[in-house]
């Protein structure tokens, strides 16, 4: 019953963030009565974004191989949803998601687990919804795809990520330093959970302020809030899956645009840690646990 009513409670979220293709969660594939002799096979798809960092893959592998020991005897599979890193040079061989179900497809899974590793309810994951509703209940296909929320998937994951963050930083951090968490950000509805954790963050620790690159709140707002602070030193973290291009440039790089630039000239002592989120055990965790509810959703 509890397992029903948070998924109720996950849905009305996702549509509140302009989702509509949530339904793909609970939707039954269209199958025919001939199909219902089929043996039932099951298959984890996981989805990142992609990166072009090579020091990147190491973390997206680990949480592979934590779904493998959480999910034994399940088949587990990647896509990348991003296009142009699938394209880059030197890129592995990774299937886009639409490859990925045609692929199950093709090696007659019947039912799939999708989970990302998408950070808030945007565009890309509201396109990988409607990715699984066009391919399920196809003739001859998948009878059902189930998609788990992503990291920030509805308002008790903000609390537990607040905490998962903050328990995650380095023991150097004294109480008395300030935090910068650099989320990616969006023109999509779902920005909003930045500004949702951001307030669960100052709960917890009023030193702990969010930002993002594309969206808010921006660095800008985060530079007025510091002022109010005046904090010898700042953490600089990304608040994204691993730490890529995002993180290490625009983050931590030398450009006087940078994060770190623009805070060492406000007169800040910077430190920053090159982790994505996906080296936080407490994420990780909830990351598995959305996985491990699409699973559910398959039975029901
Ligand atoms: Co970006």
């Amino acid at each position: 019953m509890k397992q029903a009513w948070r998924v109720v409670v996950l849905l009305v979220a996702v549509c509140m963030l302009g989702g509509g293709f949530a339904q793909a969660l609970a939707a039954e594939g269209g199958g025919g009565g001939h199909r219902a002799t089929r043996e039932a096979k099951t298959a984890i798809l996981l989805v990142a974004f992609g990166t072009s960092y090579a020091t990147a893959r190491g973390p997206l592998l680990a949480f592979e191989e934590k779904v493998r020991a959480k999910f034994p005897g399940v088949e587990v599979r990647w896509a990348w949803s991003s296009h142009q890193i699938r394209q880059m040079e030197g890129a592995d061989d990774v299937d886009s998601p639409a490859e990925a179900f045609a692929r199950l497809m093709e090696d007659r899974f019947t039912h799939v687990a999708v989970q990302s590793l998408q950070t808030i309810p945007g565009q890309e994951f509201h396109m990988l919804v409607e990715a699984a509703r066009r391919f399920e209940g196809m003739p001859k296909g998948l009878k059902r795809i189930t998609v788990g929320l992503p990291l920030l998937g509805a308002p008790e994951d903000l609390e537990a990520a607040a905490a998962a963050l903050l328990a995650g930083l380095p023991k150097a951090r004294t109480a008395k330093e300030a935090v910068v968490f650099m989320g990616h950000g969006t023109h999509h509805a779902g920005n909003a959970m930045y500004p949702a954790l951001q307030y669960y963050l100052w709960r917890q620790d009023p030193l702990a302020f969010l930002g993002t690159v594309e969206g808010s709140p921006s660095l800008d707002d985060i530079v007025v809030d510091l002022a109010r602070h005046k904090p010898a030193k700042v953490w600089l973290l990304p608040f994204m899956a691993v730490a890529g291009d995002h993180a290490n440039n625009d983050m931590a790089g030398d450009e006087e645009d940078s994060w770190k630039s623009v805070l060492a000239a406000k007169g800040y002592a910077v430190e920053t840690v090159l982790a994505g989120t996906l080296e936080n055990a407490g994420l990780v965790d909830l990351w598995l646990a959305h996985l491990d509810e699409a699973l559910e959703a398959l039975r029901q």
